[in-house]
């Protein structure tokens, strides 16, 4: 950008958190020093870049704000920037065009939710935002939080988006779409696995000392197996943000898609990036098709026994190896191939199980914590309701009794009970008794396999 000179004026500023009542508003804040160097004005839209380019609008500094090189941004801009609280970020006064078209995508499991009307809502939302191709905005609705990436602007560069864009919401959806780090607060119902979980994982790594003078041997791997939908890699995430280790995560059918031919390649890689980053926790999600069990495997089974015996060879190779921990999950813990639960492998199972009537009603308190309730809207009778929910059943549930409330007024500002009635017949639990079975049983053999016993050391987390 240039002034009436010609000069290219930008400053280097440091990033800082904002107030939470600035989150999802699209707007940094900057002191008055920092606005005047760069010839901008407040309402003015700037240009932020440091590992990605993005924009916002130019706000003041809080009053209490005495260093002239800050700006405050929410984590959504700081994720589209790519920097964290502290990194150098380069502002600049930004040419920008008024939008014509903004297409969003929403992740594939907020897809189905959408519903008509829907874009006029969120183009209402997202009035004066400026844009470009790739960015995060987050969307209340009914204070829930729904991402969207832009997917697609015209015309390209930064665009704001006003009365006459057309917003447009993609029927492809994106892959995944993180909304915020997960903490353990997200989880409902399941305070005792987390516990176990955290003096397995964090414990170990956090006190090494502590299990050699017991003289204990910490796992090495531990399995997370249950229900679909009931919050295993939720768990994982929580780990993710409170441990204080690094987290390298990879989800097992991507092994074979990301790296075709190269599968084998990549279990190392990950490996190695753990030992150089310990203490580290390696997630491996939906493990069964990483490590199937043989005649199971997916795709050319000879390249996935290549990566079942690298996967062996790298779990082996942690023994001495005190400060990494793999974390593991799945629904199929039948389709594992038996070798990955052998001692010092995978050797602690943890039973997530479906939630029961205070979990349910935990979880509802947990989907429904920033939405506006009438009052006949009663969690503990929707909890009573929704046995054979799921965790994932009840979110959706949840975002479908919100989306009902739109349909029925595009101004509702609360959800009300028949809200979730009509979501209660849309939605169905998906947690049968077959299923209940089919991981008793599971159960039974854990106890079997479950070969490290140790004493409860709970109190030191
Ligand atoms: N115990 C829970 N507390 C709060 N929310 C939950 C819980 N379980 C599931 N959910 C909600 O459902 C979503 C999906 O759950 P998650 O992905 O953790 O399931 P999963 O157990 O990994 O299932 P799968 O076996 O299909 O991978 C979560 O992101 C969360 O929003
Ligand atoms: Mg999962």
């Amino acid at each position: 950008m240039s002034d009436e000179t010609g000069e290219k004026r930008e400053i280097s500023l440091r990033v800082a958190e904002t107030k939470q009542k600035d989150y999802g508003r699209g707007k940094v804040r900057l002191s008055v020093s920092a606005m005047e160097a760069i010839g901008v004005e407040v309402g003015d839209v700037v240009e932020l870049f440091a590992k990605r380019r993005s924009a916002s609008i130019a706000w003041p500094a809080y009053i209490e704000d005495q260093e002239d090189d800050l700006v405050r941004m929410d984590p959504l801009t700081r994720q589209n920037i790519g920097a964290s609280i502290g990194d150098k970020v380069l502002v600049r006064k930004a040419t920008y065009k008024r939008a014509e078209v903004v297409k969003l995508a929403v992740s594939a499991s907020m897809q189905g939710s959408i519903q008509e009307g829907f874009q006029a809502y969120v183009k209402k939302k997202l009035f004066d935002f400026v844009v470009v191709q790739g960015d995060k905005v987050a969307v209340t609705l009914l204070g829930q939080p729904m991402m969207f990436v832009v997917v697609y602007v015209r015309p390209s560069g930064i665009v704001k988006i006003d009365d006459d864009t057309q917003v447009l919401i993609s029927d492809k959806p994106v892959e995944e779409l993180e909304q915020r780090p997960i903490t353990y607060d997200d989880i409902g119902g399941l305070d005792d696995v987390i516990l176990r979980v955290r003096e397995m994982i964090e414990l170990p790594m956090k006190h090494p000392e502590l299990f050699r003078r017991l003289g204990i041997e910490p796992p090495k791997g531990v399995l997370l197996y249950g229900p679909p939908g009931v919050g295993k890699t939720l768990l994982a995430k929580a780990v993710a943000t409170e441990s204080e280790a690094n987290f390298i995560s990879i989800k097992g059918p991507e092994i074979y898609s990301k790296w075709v031919g190269e599968s084998e390649r990549a279990i190392r890689s990950i490996f190695r990036k753990a030992r150089q980053s310990a203490p580290c926790v390696v997630f491996l999600d939906e493990v069964e098709s990483i490590a199937p069990i043989r005649g199971l495997a997916y795709g050319d089974s000879r390249v996935s026994e290549n990566v079942i015996s690298q996967l062996l060879t790298e779990l082996d190779g942690m023994e001495e190896l005190e400060n990494i921990v793999v974390l593991a999950a799945t629904n199929r813990p039948d389709m594992l191939d038996p070798a990955l639960l052998r001692p010092g492998r995978l050797d602690m199972l943890v039973y997530i199980p479906p939630p029961d009537l205070q979990a349910r009603k935990e979880i509802l308190r947990i989907h429904t914590s920033r939405m506006p309730l009438t009052e006949d809207v009663s969690l503990d009778d929707l909890a009573s309701k929704t046995e054979g929910y799921s965790g994932a059943d009840l979110e959706e549930l949840v975002r479908e009794a919100g989306m009902e409330a739109l349909k029925r007024d595009r101004n509702a500002s609360k959800v009300t009970l028949q809200d979730f009635e009509r979501a209660l017949g849309a939605v169905k639990p998906s947690i049968t008794d077959d299923m209940v079975r089919f991981y008793a049983e599971w159960n039974e053999k854990a106890k079997k396999l479950r070969r490290v016993e140790k004493p409860e050391l709970l109190g030191w987390i």
